[in-house]
């Protein structure tokens, strides 16, 4: 099969559209016959490298799927040849006490679509039937593939970690972003009050248009003598961070008394210097997100299906664009998901 793969750990020119093994489908998988798959800032992670990270090379990176079912195990009963789909893209064992209980994301076997495991950005992808859902009719497959990975990731953020509700006052960060994107949308469903964070003017407006009560400009503006301002100097309920370093004390100083601040990501840096008296004093908590349950993946898609979450696509290039796609990602000129058309 054609996929689009990371010949080694290095800079866009180590992506090479070539052939490789179509792959292999065990007794309770799924193959699923690419159409769409959405980019995460995950792949720029797995191509650059990281330290403890081992991939075999070629790579196909891309975890986040839509498709048509191309072919099902012999002890699948749940999947049809033809059916079009969404893939979670989180897999874990099945079997262990975390999966048992629904907290799939805490089994010690979990894995990414793309991470640990040859992922989307190829013709033919195989996962466990247990990641299969129904592609919501009304959605093109290049906005479904736009939806998992991030929406299920804010929606473990905002809604599981932080309660998120009416009362609160939300500071979120990257609402350019893929995460941020869906987590705008999801605070806004829950009725609370959107600060967002951008990096441009036109970036802005779209964050303004997809439901932001307030834009802070971090380039131009201090932000947290915005949020002072905007709340009265009391501070926020809740901060929405994936940025790292380089928001970490800012975040801590905007949470008003017993704040909640939930974080999944370091794009800017994994190290940064806490504060602690912020933490007793303010009687703040700390979570951190990786992923989220497959119910919650459920759920967010029933809530895409009836229009009351949308994906957010950025643009739409060929397979054979990955490269330039990985790039506007990596220059941060993008507004929600990057996708790629696999086959039409
Ligand atoms: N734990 C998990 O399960 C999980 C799931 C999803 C994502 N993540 C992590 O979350 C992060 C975001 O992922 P993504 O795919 O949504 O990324 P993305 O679409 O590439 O967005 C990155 C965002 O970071 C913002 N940013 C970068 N540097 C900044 C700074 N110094 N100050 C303020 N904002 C800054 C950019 O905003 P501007 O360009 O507008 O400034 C941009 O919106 C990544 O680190 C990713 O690995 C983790
Ligand atoms: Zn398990």
């Amino acid at each position: 099969m054609k996929a689009a793969v990371y010949t080694a750990h290095g800079g866009p020119e180590v992506i090479r559209l070539q052939e490789v093994p179509a792959p292999q489908v065990g007794s309770t998988d799924v193959l699923v016959r690419v159409r769409a798959v959405a980019l995460n800032h995950l792949d720029l992670w797995l191509r650059r490298g990281l330290p403890r990270l081992r991939l075999t090379f070629p790579h196909i990176a891309g975890a986040d799927v839509a498709g048509v079912v191309a072919g099902v195990g012999s002890a699948v009963t749940t999947a049809e040849v033809g059916q079009e789909v969404v893939v979670a893209p989180g897999v874990s064992c099945g079997l262990c006490a975390a999966c048992l209980a629904g907290e799939d994301n805490r089994c010690a076997r979990y894995s990414i679509l793309g991470e640990h495991r040859p992922g989307g950005l190829a013709e033919f992808v195989a996962v466990p039937e247990a990641n299969i859902l129904p592609k919501p009719a009304s959605l093109t497959f290049e906005e479904a593939a736009a939806v998992p990975l991030v929406f299920l990731t804010a929606w473990n953020m905002l809604v599981t970690n932080a309660h998120v509700g009416l009362a609160d006052t939300v500071l979120l960060w990257g609402a350019g972003s893929g995460v941020g994107s869906a987590g705008l949308q999801i605070a806004k469903l829950f009725g609370a009050r959107v600060l967002a964070v951008v990096g441009a003017q036109w970036k802005a407006d779209r964050a303004r248009a997809l439901g932001a009560d307030a834009v802070i400009q971090h380039r131009q503006q201090n932000v947290l003598e915005e949020v002072r301002r905007l709340t009265d100097r009391r501070g926020v309920d809740i901060v929405f961070d994936h940025v790292g370093a380089a928001t970490w004390e800012t975040s801590l100083k905007a949470l008003a008394r017993g704040g909640r601040l939930v974080t999944c990501g370091a794009t800017s840096g994994a190290e940064a210097a806490t504060d602690i008296r912020y933490i007793y004093g303010r009687r703040l908590a700390i979570f951190g997100t990786w992923m989220g349950t497959k119910r919650e993946l459920h759920q967010v898609m029933a809530l895409v299906g009836q229009g009351r979450l949308r994906p957010v696509v950025h643009a739409v290039l060929p397979l054979e664009q990955l490269a330039q796609a990985e790039e506007i990602l990596e220059r941060s000129d993008h507004f929600g998901k990057l996708v790629l058309r696999v086959a039409v």
